[in-house]
């Protein structure tokens, strides 16, 4: 048997928790070979509902759940985490947009930023998904100075995988079956669902679809305003996809993508002209339990524009936060 991995969990009592640690225990996550130690953080008010899940959680008798603990202290639930899913923040309810979060949300990834670097394992891979997750993830990043950038991470996942099944809705064909596929920049209205890339079983999905118009009066709108869409018909933020779409992000980094490009935001390099350390959505591959910058693609104009929009507003909702770096 493998020597367990420790998985840190934030927002434990949240409706994304409700939907991530069950499948992190059986094993979708890391493989169905590694066991997991979770390590739960929530306010001091929810540790109540917490305890409730960690009870739920046993009486699954997951046979990979080697330990659990609860805690509301960063510094306790962070320690020697390997892996550290930042899902506890606000969400946004109606007729909010994601940056409006940016204040409330913004102080808590200084703090859990501090305790990551103080006592995780020197080798965390950090994804944010609590909103707005670029720039939190950015924040903690910041607040994390002695340990690699490279390990922090924010869930543009759920837009590529949005954009993956509108694609496989347009064209007919299964969505496994598409490659290259990639979402630039921000997770919010302003990102940019890429296809120009994209292949289905070899034939090119720019091609297939043949219509600009659809790209960008449908195609793109629908995928960025997919969040308020949810929000406006449950009532409630996306919970099960966004679950889903981390455990994708994690697993594929953990265990790699066999070649296959997926959508992370990562700091940039300074390539494809976004500042160095942005935490911008890239496609990346994975192998060897690190991403791959896909680098060397052709960026037209139209693209440009897009990616200088979202880019432009990460850099306002970096200004908005300098005064918490300081
Ligand atoms: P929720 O309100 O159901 O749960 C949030 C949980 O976080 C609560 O249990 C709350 O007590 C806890 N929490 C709040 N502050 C905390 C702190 N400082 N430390 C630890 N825990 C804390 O919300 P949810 O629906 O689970 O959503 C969580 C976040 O994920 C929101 O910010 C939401 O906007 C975001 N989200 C991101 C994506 C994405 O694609 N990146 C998708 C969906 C939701
Ligand atoms: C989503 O994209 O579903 C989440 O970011 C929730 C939101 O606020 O849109």
């Amino acid at each position: 048997m493998k020597n367990p991995v420790r998985v840190a969990v934030t927002g434990a009592a949240g409706q994304i928790g409700y939907a991530l640690l069950f499948r992190i225990a059986s094993g979708e996550m890391l493989g169905k070979d590694q066991p997991v130690i979770l390590q739960l953080l929530d306010l001091p008010q929810a540790q109540n509902a917490v305890k409730g899940v960690m009870m739920e959680l046993q009486d699954c008798a997951f046979p990979l759940l080697a330990g659990m603990t609860a805690s509301d202290d960063p510094e306790v639930a962070f320690k020697d985490a390997q892996v550290a899913i930042l899902v506890g923040a606000r969400p946004r309810s109606k007729g909010m947009e994601r940056a409006d979060l940016l204040q409330a949300n913004a102080q808590i990834f200084t703090v859990q930023g501090a305790a990551l670097n103080k006592v995780a394992d020197r080798n965390v891979k950090v994804l944010v998904v609590g909103n707005p997750a670029n720039t939190n993830a950015y924040i903690a990043m910041k607040s994390a100075p002695d340990l690699p950038a490279k390990n922090f991470t924010a869930m543009l996942r759920l837009d590529h995988n949005r954009a993956a099944s509108q694609i496989a809705e347009k064209t007919g064909k299964a969505v496994a079956d598409i490659e290259k596929l990639c979402v630039w920049g921000n997770h919010s209205p302003t990102m940019y669902a890429d296809y120009r890339f994209a292949t289905i079983n070899g034939q090119s999905v720019k091609d297939m679809i043949n219509d600009q118009q659809w790209n960008a009066e449908v195609f793109l709108p629908t995928v960025g305003k997919r969040g308020a869409a949810i929000i406006e018909a449950r009532g409630l933020s996306s919970a099960a996809s966004a679950a889903n779409a981390a455990i994708d992000h994690i697993r594929d980094w953990w265990l790699g993508t066999n070649g296959k490009w997926v959508t992370m935001g990562i700091p940039s390099d300074g390539s494809y002209g976004i500042p160095e350390g942005t935490v911008f959505g890239f496609p990346v591959t994975c192998e060897n339990g690190e991403y791959q910058l896909v680098r060397g693609l052709e960026i037209d104009e139209f693209s440009r524009e897009r990616i200088n929009a979202t880019l432009q507003e990460l850099e306002d909702e970096k200004a908005g936060v300098a005064d918490l770096l300081k």
